[in-house]
């Protein structure tokens, strides 16, 4: 494929009507998901996308019944049990973007200890939002940035996109080309606000835990088709084109 997304960022949706659909329980929706998230970050890895960023647990999520916040920790420390081995011999490195502090404390080892290994992995960074919202991300940058501003080490003039960005969790990570989000529902969700000015958007009814390489190269395909314009006009990319200046549009 000749247009595959630097970085790719995923909202996970439709595991608990995926399992309602077929009269299960909802925890059966999140083990099915999980195998789709094994499928996709191989694929990823295939494919050679640099970056994929998946929503795995919301700042929001916390609300969810006890039980099925204890199954969705559950499912993640054995995903990345399992999944660890693989992620070293694909090159991948695991970062966390959220608050990560609010999770059990067995989840944040073995996360860290996760992280830790993969570090020096350059292949694909695998990025999951965890406990995570953008409002909450953003807050914290201004609170850090006025604090720096307040004892003089920052003037407030310094201030632009480039600084900002940095701060954000996802700081060294270039901003998603591609967002798809799954089962329909079209919203972000609280979701990388900052960062999605301008990506490209797509939405599928296919639940998550039926999103399969095939579906992802669906989406990929509709990526490929996308004109990426960052506020210019055709002509002027077409220009930038011909100069030998232009990207992926
Ligand atoms: C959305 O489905 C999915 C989630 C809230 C959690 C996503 C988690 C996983 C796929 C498993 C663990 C993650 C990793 C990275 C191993 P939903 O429950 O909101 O579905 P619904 O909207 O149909 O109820």
């Amino acid at each position: 494929m000749e247009h595959i997304p630097r970085h790719l960022a995923i909202i996970m949706d439709g595991n608990g009507r995926w399992a309602q659909q077929r009269h299960l329980p909802r925890l059966v929706g999140h083990q099915k998901g999980v195998e789709a998230v094994r499928q996709v970050v191989e694929e990823c890895c295939s494919l050679g996308i640099c970056h994929l960023t998946l929503y795995a647990f919301s700042s929001e999520n916390w609300g969810r019944p006890a039980d099925e916040v204890a199954a969705l920790m559950g499912l993640l420390a054995t995903y990345l049990k399992s999944e660890l081995k693989t992620l070293l011999s694909n090159k991948v490195r695991l970062r966390v973007i959220g608050e990560s502090e609010k999770l059990p404390k067995n989840i944040r080892k073995t996360l860290d200890e996760a992280v830790e290994r993969t570090s020096q992995n350059d292949s694909m960074t695998l990025t999951l939002a965890l406990s995570y919202g953008s409002r909450a991300e953003l807050l914290n940058v201004c609170k850090s940035l006025a604090a720096r501003v307040g004892c003089g080490e920052l003037r407030s003039e310094e201030i632009d996109e480039e600084l900002f960005s940095a701060a954000l969790d996802t700081g060294g990570v270039p901003d998603p080309d591609f967002l798809i989000r799954t089962s329909g529902e079209m919203r972000i969700s609280n979701f990388l606000l900052w960062q999605l000015a301008y990506t490209e958007l797509y939405f599928t009814d296919v639940f998550w835990p039926d999103f399969s390489r095939e579906e992802l190269h669906k989406a990929l395909l509709e990526f490929g088709r996308r004109q990426r314009r960052f506020g210019l006009t055709a002509e002027q990319l077409l220009k930038q084109d011909r100069s030998g200046d232009g990207g992926n549009h």
